[in-house]
């Protein structure tokens, strides 16, 4: 076929906030498949923040981005060339195809690809909604915080890829929930498109006494559940209309990707509330991704589940719509369409 995929790779670490000089776009001839080869034409990448901890060389969860190679990255697309029984071309797949056009995969590597039903989903919302955001939202909510109905949950980044679903979710049980998100705009999407009962525009208050005041006056009965996605002055504010036996569920601490030091100003009340506070990492669940999809699923496809999308333009838009990301420029699910 003489096709050429246009990649990026990791170029360099960032010292503090990364930069688009950290990236590198290089073409790469595809050559022809071997037996139990496929080729997928990525039609969207997903950008997350864990990129962000991935481009570090320290120890973490996982093993950092090896400089040089394809930007790790969810992708869905489709089949275009295989020689594996397992494929046939034109089949729609969810897979870590990194940040290319183009995936040329083992189709016997164990879970490297999944194949995807479009008809009632759409393609995109397998990397949102339908999925790792959307599953990372429903374990962090049901199985650390696993609210009662009638308790008030909170949670930052609300207007996100999980913050939005964690929301959605916890409404369904018949919580109280409270959205903490930067800007008017989505603020108010927030509540009227997600349906949350009130949303703090955290960027109004930059002093967590003042936060925590705002937090006090949405949350008449206190806080019984966090879904934490930002860390430093929202989790204090939040940590301070804590009730007793309050859970907080430690998905991600984004205001510190870039080694900002996040202190946690009052630590003594995790032992005067007995607070339990865990974090988790939505891989390490595998078992549970086909309930947590299985519901997700069923809930976007009956609209009953909503999300909103920031979509980049080609693969050459990946780097600068992913530093966006860290700064809060996305609104809902980041992803770079590719076709
Ligand atoms: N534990 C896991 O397994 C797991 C899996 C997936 C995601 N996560 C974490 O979940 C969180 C949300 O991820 P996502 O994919 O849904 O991203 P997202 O919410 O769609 O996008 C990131 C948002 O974070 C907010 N943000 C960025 N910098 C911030 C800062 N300094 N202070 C406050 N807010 C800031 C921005 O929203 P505002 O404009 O509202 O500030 C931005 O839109 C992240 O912390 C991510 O690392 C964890």
């Amino acid at each position: 076929m003489n096709l050429v995929n246009k990649q990026y790779l990791l170029a360099s670490r960032p010292t503090g906030e990364p930069s688009v000089d950290n990236f590198r776009l290089v073409e790469t001839p595809i050559p022809a498949l071997v037996d139990g080869q496929v080729l997928v034409r990525n039609h969207y990448l997903s950008l997350d923040p864990y990129m962000r901890g991935r481009m570090n060389e320290g120890r973490s969860y996982a093993e950092p981005q090896p400089l040089n190679q394809v930007m790790v990255g969810g992708t869905v697309g489709e089949v275009v060339d295989s020689r594996s029984p397992q494929f046939q071309v034109g089949d729609q797949v969810v897979g870590m195809g990194g940040w290319q056009q183009y995936l040329l995969v083992d189709a016997n590597q164990r879970g490297v690809l999944q194949k995807v039903d479009s008809s009632q989903i759409p393609l995109s919302a397998y990397l949102g909604a339908v999925g790792m955001p959307g599953v990372t939202a429903w374990y962090g909510l049901l199985k650390v915080i696993a609210p009662q109905a009638g308790e008030t949950v909170v949670v930052s980044a609300a207007s996100g890829a999980v913050g939005s679903v964690v929301g959605q979710l916890a409404r369904l049980r018949g919580c109280r929930v409270v959205g903490i998100a930067g800007g008017t705009e989505k603020c108010r999407a927030v509540v009227e498109d997600y349906g949350f009962d009130a949303c703090i525009d955290y960027r109004q208050h930059p002093e967590p006494q003042s936060l925590a005041a705002a937090l006090q006056a949405a949350c008449p009965n206190g806080i019984d559940g966090d879904f934490e996605n930002v860390g430093g002055t929202i989790l204090d504010a939040v940590m301070l209309n804590c009730n007793a036996f309050a859970r907080i569920a430690v998905c991600g601490m984004i205001s510190g990707y870039n080694g900002e030091p996040i202190p946690m100003r009052a630590p003594q009340l995790i032992l005067v509330n007995r607070m339990k506070i865990e974090g988790f990492i939505v891989s390490e669940h595998l078992p549970l991704w086909p309930e947590a999809l299985k519901e997700l699923g069923t809930l976007v496809a009956s609209g009953q589940l909503k999300y909103r999308e920031s979509v980049a333009q080609g693969i050459e838009s990946a780097p600068a719509a992913f530093l966006g990301l860290l700064k809060g420029r996305n609104f809902g699910k980041q992803l770079v369409r590719l076709i």
